[in-house]
């Protein structure tokens, strides 16, 4: 009997601080930000469907949330971007998540100055305590800042920026730079930081008191725009890029294991069945004009809620894989009866027509 009372109260103890952040959210969003009072991202399990290529196709099926795009440093409804809207997608596969960002925009491209192309960032709670305004909100600036005064304020960030990245190749994770443990990306510039303010962000695994080599970039990704004519080389001598000007849409497409081998509180742990904060980041190079780091417009002006499902288990997915695979066996097996009956009275059919079957003593061989 104690031990029931027991687990009960343990049961209730797991279920109060699981309901609770739902609410915090909500509350939170209405009350700073009347953009988006309900919104929600929502990455749901479905394994095998996602590619990471740049491309959309395969997004079809995913449900997203459509964001006006304000000024970071002044959500002022008159200096939206003005080329379109941003819609955020996510899915899982139970190992990794993937993302899909999508911002409608005139194809505008310098190789090799990422300030005068487009870019996108992504932005997560890690320390509990890690606002979205000021990038984790630490009061501590460079000097003091450091993961003992600034404790509880991280946030993880992936930034793209891709004035050196071919649309459709893989940018972001590689041997070379997780080998030297930080989470930098010589190849692109899909990075993978942290912040405990915007003037305290960090690679991974570099800080001001000192670099760990154990980090990684644990990020991967790759861009297009649907004015690129398809290729099928991911080389620049393909000239793998579209003429300037023409209106469409960017895609911005990455992947990230859902838990890092992290040492240092740098990167946002994911959980399936629970939820993450997040927030997104669009730089655009308005009249060919270069931005700066602070000049971006952001998604939402404050944190989102990042839902990562379980899968439940009425769930097409589950119920349907474990069905259509009895089917497959329970028609392999069907066609092997139907050819060994076949056979048997092929056999039959044989035998009788040649009676004078000759009769061979083995030993005679
Ligand atoms: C977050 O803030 C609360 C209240 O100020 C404090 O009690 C808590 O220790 C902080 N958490 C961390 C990880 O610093
Ligand atoms: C803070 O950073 C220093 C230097 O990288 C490291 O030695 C130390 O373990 C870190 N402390 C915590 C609590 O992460
Ligand atoms: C950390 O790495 C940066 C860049 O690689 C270097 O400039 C800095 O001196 C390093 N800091 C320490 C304390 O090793």
């Amino acid at each position: 009997m104690l031990r029931l009372v027991v687990l009960t109260a343990f049961v209730f103890s797991a279920v109060i601080p699981l309901a609770n952040p739902h609410e915090h959210h909500g509350d939170e969003a209405a009350e700073s930000c009347e953009a988006s009072p309900d919104i929600r991202v929502v990455a749901d399990y479905r394994p095998g469907i996602i590619t990471v290529d740049g491309h959309s196709d395969d997004w079809g099926g995913v449900e997203g949330f459509e964001f006006g795009l304000l000024p970071a440093l002044d959500p002022d409804a008159d200096k939206a971007y003005a080329g379109g809207k941003m819609s955020l997608k996510a899915v899982h596969d139970g190992r990794i998540v993937f993302f899909m960002l999508q911002v409608d925009g005139e194809y505008v491209y310098s190789q090799g100055a990422n300030e005068k192309c487009p870019s996108v960032a992504l932005m997560f709670q890690v320390g509990e305590n890690a606002t979205y305004h000021n990038m984790g909100g630490c009061k501590d600036m460079p000097g003091s800042c450091n993961n003992q005064t600034c404790r509880g304020h991280e946030v993880d960030i992936m930034h793209f920026s891709i004035g050196n990245a071919i649309p459709g190749r893989l940018y972001g994770s590689n041997m070379m730079d997780n080998s030297e443990g930080t989470g930098d990306d010589r190849f692109s510039h899909l990075v993978d930081a942290y912040a405990w303010n915007p003037h305290c962000r960090y690679l991974d695994g570099k800080g001001p008191s000192g670099n760990s080599s154990f980090a990684q970039n644990d990020w991967q990704g790759a861009w297009w725009h649907n004015t690129i004519s398809f290729h099928s080389g991911l080389v620049i001598d393909d000239s793998p890029y579209a003429k300037g000007g023409a209106k469409g849409t960017y895609y911005f497409e990455f992947s990230r294991p859902l838990r890092t081998m992290d040492h240092s509180q740098q990167d946002v742990q994911f959980v399936i069945g629970q939820t993450s904060r997040v927030a997104a980041a669009f730089w655009f190079p308005s009249e060919g004009k270069p931005w700066s780091g602070s000049q971006h417009f952001s998604a939402s002006c404050n944190w989102l809620p990042l839902d990562i499902t379980a899968p439940s288990p009425s769930s097409s997915y589950t119920g349907s894989s474990s069905k259509s695979s009895w089917d497959a066996a329970t028609a392999f097996a069907l066609l092997l009866s139907v050819i060994s009956f076949c056979l048997s009275v092929f056999v039959g059919y044989f035998a009788s027509r040649n009676k004078s079957v000759p009769f061979t003593p083995i030993d005679r061989l």
